[in-house]
């Protein structure tokens, strides 16, 4: 067999561009090589464990459908849908929910994010996100998951529940191990943090115009331009870390020098930076206005993805309620 991949994005949106350099990239480096198996799914029902639209849920769902496709997902390649489609993924996160205790999944640093974020809403399905998490990967047996640094602790509870799993009733689930790309952490464009769809501002669409993309890089914050060291942190460092992911190494080392001796002008920078980033996005653009046109090239992947992802997930399911002595 060979080694599977699973991946999934929170459907709360469009795709940015930290999600397609940090995870995206990924991806498709991993659904290129033949070695691997990959699956990449919408987790809508990860969806609901927060505050949610349902009206806009599904539209939302579908989009994070066309922004993998034009982003250059291949349905050749990986198994591409939705997870409300696999309902066993939610069979097997109750299954597995009997060997994880309460106080455990209270520590974890995203859930007492989360609690903070919405404190009206501390559910159930909140504490259980990285069980359902958990299933996702394992339903598949797959062992690398391409994702931010951030989902580590969840890595760290499928590894837990796949040693319990194993260790109870005897199932052969793989320990994890998560998949990182070069640029797996993509800064904000407003200077602290990393890019991110809760905080306005600090990203870019991969769709974006061209004003859009001069504009959201005009606000971001800089300096005099001049100095004794180049700062490692904050708007300035930031910037440069976009010339390098997208006008190479060379160019970054040219505005550090200038930083050092003549000086910076963010202004022909931001230019510059602006024009890289829309052309490199341009094959993506592109690709999404002729998705966008034909709709039903979309929902086929997902129908087709969903009955291929589900006779995977229907046998491991399966194997685990025979194990666990329903059979
Ligand atoms: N928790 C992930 C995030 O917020 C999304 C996710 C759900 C996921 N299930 C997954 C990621 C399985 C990787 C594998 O980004």
């Amino acid at each position: 067999m060979r080694l599977r991949v699973f991946s999934g994005t929170r459907a709360t949106g469009r795709l940015h561009l930290g999600n397609y350099l940090g995870a995206i990239k990924g991806y498709i480096e991993l659904q290129n090589d033949p070695q691997y198996e990959c699956l990449y799914m919408a987790v809508d029902v990860h969806t609901i464990t927060t505050p949610y639209d349902p009206k806009t849920l599904a539209v939302a769902t579908r989009n994070i459908i066309l922004d993998y496709l034009a982003a250059g997902l291949d349905p050749q390649k990986a198994i591409i849908t939705k997870q409300s489609l696999i309902p066993e993924h939610t069979e097997l996160a109750f299954l597995f929910a009997s060997v994880v205790s309460v106080a455990r999944m209270q520590h974890l640093p995203t859930y007492k994010d989360k609690i903070k974020q919405f404190p009206e809403h501390v559910t159930m399905a909140l504490l259980n996100y990285p069980v359902l998490m958990a299933a996702d990967i394992l339903i598949y047996q797959a062992s690398l998951v391409p994702c931010g640094l951030d989902q580590e602790p969840h890595l760290e509870i499928t590894r837990e529940i796949a040693r319990k799993m194993n260790q109870l009733y005897g199932t052969t689930f793989p320990e994890v191990q998560r998949f990182t790309t070069p640029t797996a952490s993509v800064p904000s464009l407003i200077g602290e943090g990393k890019m991110s769809k809760s905080i306005e501002g600090s990203y870019l669409n991969l769709t974006d115009s061209l004003e859009t993309i001069e504009a959201r890089l005009a606000a971001a914050p800089t300096d005099s331009g001049q100095g004794k060291v180049v700062p490692a942190t904050g708007g300035v460092a930031n910037l440069l870390t976009f010339v390098e992911i997208f006008e190479g190494q060379a160019k970054r080392q040219s505005y550090e020098h200038a930083y050092t001796t003549t000086g910076i002008s963010y202004q022909a920078l931001k230019r510059d930076l602006a024009k890289a980033i829309y052309q490199d996005l341009a094959p993506i653009r592109e690709k999404h206005r002729t998705l966008t046109a034909k709709p039903h090239l979309v929902d086929e992947v997902i129908h087709q993805g969903a009955k291929r992802a589900r006779a995977l997930a229907q046998s491991t399911l399966h194997e685990v309620k025979e194990k666990m002595g329903f059979v």
